[in-house]
């Protein structure tokens, strides 16, 4: 088969790669139908990641259908269509049954393009299928449900929930990447009275608007703290979920936040932070972090189901599976592409969307 591998930092390719097989009996074997690229898999590539290898296939988000189960897996067969979380659970340890898949102790965790061959091929090994695995209710396109498998559930678990957004609250996001407007998405579902989003760059601002934020804030030229206090008579958001991974940013919604406030970091730190502990000890302030748990799968699909939320916006750019090399340049330069979530379609989807196109050329 072809799958894009990792060949240590700055190097990457499509190649021809054995095909996957069941290894261990709770193992399905999954054909990627859908995938997409993640700014982790940027990470990695930039040699951050020093527990990924060379010769590991990339990528963490797919749906798929199951093409082979092992002995062990009792609840999928051959020809199910599946979301693959991008977080696998023994669903046996201690912190499984707590829900924590993250921190899996039997094996799973975040292993798929990390520690084990991921998605971005066109077929993969996933490990407890079982309990990593969701079922695709009928009459959901593959891109409806594409960003359960990452970016949805992250800034819903670690950035919104941790933060616990209540109805009337005002949430102010640091960062308007995928995850920072997943956010903006997700944390509508609480009802906030207001949603701030805070980024360098006017386009990402642009989509935070389009995508339900109140009031935008380019850092670069504005005094986000200053616009804050403004917009909260001073007194300072309810909750701040930090969606960047930087000092400066995490140190920002430190500072956002009113007396008895939240902040949930969500971004990925590759450098120590100053915690002000002499202006905030007072303060009576909650900080959270959290690797995403992937647990509220089910409870997002339901809300994708009934129309009541809608990820499709994130899907700015389409490439055939076989393009994935393409696709990493696109997604990798967003400030002129404006990319913000590629989409790769493997063969099946790829020609359902060639005779959707020419069936509307036809028609039109
Ligand atoms: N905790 C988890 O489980 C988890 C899971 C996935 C991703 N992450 C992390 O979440 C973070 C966001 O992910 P992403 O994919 O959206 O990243 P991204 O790099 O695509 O987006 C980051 C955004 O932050 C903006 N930004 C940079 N510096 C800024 C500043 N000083 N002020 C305001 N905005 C600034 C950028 O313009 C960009 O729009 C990353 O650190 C990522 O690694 C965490
Ligand atoms: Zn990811
Ligand atoms: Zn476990």
């Amino acid at each position: 088969m072809k799958a894009l591998v990792y060949h240590g930092a700055g190097e990457r390719s499509w190649d021809s790669v054995d095909d996957p097989g069941i290894v261990d009996p709770t193992d399905a074997v999954v054909r990627i139908d859908t995938s997409t690229i993640c700014g982790t898999d940027l990470h990695i590539l930039k040699g951050d990641v020093p527990e990924t290898t060379p010769g590991t296939v990339l990528g963490h988000e797919a749906v798929g259908t199951v093409e082979q189960v092992g002995a062990g897996v009792t609840t999928l067969q051959p020809g199910d269509r599946v979301l693959v979380s991008c977080i696998s659970a023994c669903g046996r340890c201690r912190f499984c049954k707590e829900r924590a898949y993250s921190q899996c102790l039997g094996g799973g965790g975040w292993i798929l393009g990390h520690l084990i061959d991921g998605l971005q091929a066109e077929y993969a090994r996933t490990p407890f299928a079982d309990s990593s695995l969701h079922k695709v209710p009928e009459g959901l396109s593959d891109e409806q449900v594409l960003f359960l498998a990452d970016i949805l559930p992250t800034a819903f678990e670690v950035g919104v929930l941790n933060g616990m957004v209540g109805p009337g609250d005002v949430v102010a996001i640091v960062g308007a990447g995928p995850i920072g407007l997943a956010a903006v998405l997700t944390a509508q579902l609480l009802t906030p009275s207001q949603i701030v989003a805070i980024d360098l760059a006017d386009s990402r601002l642009r989509r935070a608007r389009q995508f339900g934020a109140d009031t935008t804030i380019n850092d670069g030229r504005e005094d986000a703290r200053a616009r804050v206090m403004e917009l909260t008579d001073g007194l300072g958001a309810d909750v701040a979920l930090e969606a960047v991974g930087t000092p400066q940013t995490f140190e920002l919604a430190t500072e956002l936040i009113r007396p008895g406030g939240r902040v949930a970091n969500i971004g990925v730190h590759g450098h120590p932070a100053t915690l002000h502990l002499e202006t905030l000890w007072s303060r009576n302030v909650t900080i959270t972090t959290g690797l995403v748990d992937t647990s509220t799968i089910p409870q997002l699909m339901k809300l994708i189901e009934q129309g009541r939320l809608d990820p499709t916006v994130m899907a700015t750019h389409r490439f055939a599976l076989g393009d994935t090399m393409t696709a990493y340049d696109t997604f990798a330069d967003a400030a002129s592409t404006d990319a913000l979530k590629v989409v790769l379609e493997g063969s099946a989807v790829a020609a359902v969307a060639a005779g959707d196109r020419a069936s509307a050329t036809a028609a039109g």
